[in-house]
């Protein structure tokens, strides 16, 4: 028999690309799916091939109940309100989540198959019933410099990211556009008069990113044209929650939070709209030659795509643009640095809705009804 599959969230914007990639992989074919709404509940939910359901409930713990599995794009408000009393209440499906609440939770597995796919298979053996999605920044990382974590490597890593608007959240998509438009509409008549020096139009510009005419109500400051050298919260040990997530989380997922790996770095939102990019600095345990290296990384999965070190490839597969929308992770700029042989630079790109939220939680599912 099918199992019943509760999702929730599904509207948001990582539940949408779940739900895209959910129909183009068939993977509704193989479940019996209901759909849960926090304020729609009765209201014609998506339809799938066989006409409209009803929308159920998101808050009914007695319909949740009945889910073999539950599927959750809905926030950690959600799952911190709704998942503690399922349980007190003794229910024992699978619960799939997207958001970060239960992710650190000493019962609960963060899913990256590609990288670790063993701790979830045993981890399912062993009855784990949480498996939730990691920090879009470290799985697109992981994604990509998996072959080194596998091969033990890795020494250290920092990580200097460079993240899109879309890990802020849909608002602040929009919020970077609006800012595009209203520089650019502000600033025309200096910019495209060719008479106009370069200076007095970046005099124009910068006055207009600075002044309360800019829309700013998500981000706070400007995006466009500039840089936000801070994601999150602001922790005691200097670091942004994010750059923390980046040591945390890495080594949960590899399952060896004994033994750390250190990883740290500066976590930085730029203009981009949806494929965060990362620049790595990798100091190994040993000397390995860089054509080696290369082969260890573009083997590690089937979604790596190794940019060979030479300009004209670069600016075409290794950006956010050439990335969006794609479930490849380009590794490039792979290069042994000035401070010694054991000294690897690195770079690469990823969407961070598809790798870096719906795609794992996807493949969670596959794994649990096949
Ligand atoms: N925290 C990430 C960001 C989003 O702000 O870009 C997803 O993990």
């Amino acid at each position: 028999m099918k199992k019943k599959v509760g999702i929730v969230g599904w509207r948001g914007m990582v539940g949408s690309v779940l739900m895209d990639r959910m129909l183009e992989e068939g993977d509704f074919k193989l479940i019996d799916s209901h759909f849960f709404s926090t304020t729609q509940t009765g209201y014609e939910g998506p339809d799938l091939g066989e006409g409209k359901q009803l929308l159920q409930n998101s808050r009914s713990l007695s319909d949740l109940q009945q889910m073999d599995i539950i599927m959750s794009c809905q926030g950690s408000d959600y799952t911190n309100e709704v998942y503690p009393q399922l349980r007190a209440q003794g229910w024992k499906g699978y619960w799939i989540d997207a958001a970060s609440a239960l992710r650190l939770k000493s019962n609960s597995v963060i899913i990256l198959d590609p990288v670790n796919g063993d701790l979830i298979k045993s981890s399912v053996h062993h009855g784990v019933k949480d498996y939730i999605g990691g920090n879009c920044t470290v799985s697109l990382m992981l994604m990509a410099m998996g072959g080194l974590f596998k091969h033990h490597l890795v020494e250290w890593m920092t990580v200097m990211t460079y993240q899109a608007a879309s890990g802020a959240g849909a608002h602040n998509m929009r919020e970077l556009l609006q800012q595009m438009s209203s520089v650019s509409q502000v600033t025309q008549p200096l910019w495209s008069n060719p008479a106009e020096g370069i200076l007095a139009i970046d005099r124009g510009v910068t006055e207009h990113l600075r002044s309360d005419q800019l829309p700013k109500e998500h981000f706070g400051v400007p995006l466009a044209g500039s840089l936000i050298p801070w994601i999150d919260q602001e922790l005691e040990s200097g670091q942004s929650r994010e750059e923390w997530k980046g040591f945390v989380e890495t080594n949960k997922i590899l399952g060896i939070e004994n033994q750390p790996i250190p990883v740290d770095g500066t976590c930085v939102r730029v203009g981009a709209m949806r494929c965060h990019s990362q620049g790595l600095t990798i100091k190994l345990k040993k000397e390995v030659p860089i054509d080696e290296i290369n082969e260890i990384i573009k083997s590690h999965n089937a979604w790596v795509e190794l940019v060979p070190n030479h300009k004209e490839e670069t600016l075409q597969k290794l950006s956010p643009v050439s990335v969006a929308g794609t479930l490849t992770i380009p590794v490039g700029r792979i290069r042994k640095m000035k401070m010694g042989s054991r000294y690897l630079n690195a770079f690469t790109c990823g969407d961070q809705l598809l790798w870096g939220a719906a795609e794992p939680l996807r493949r969670m599912l596959r794994l649990l009804i096949s």
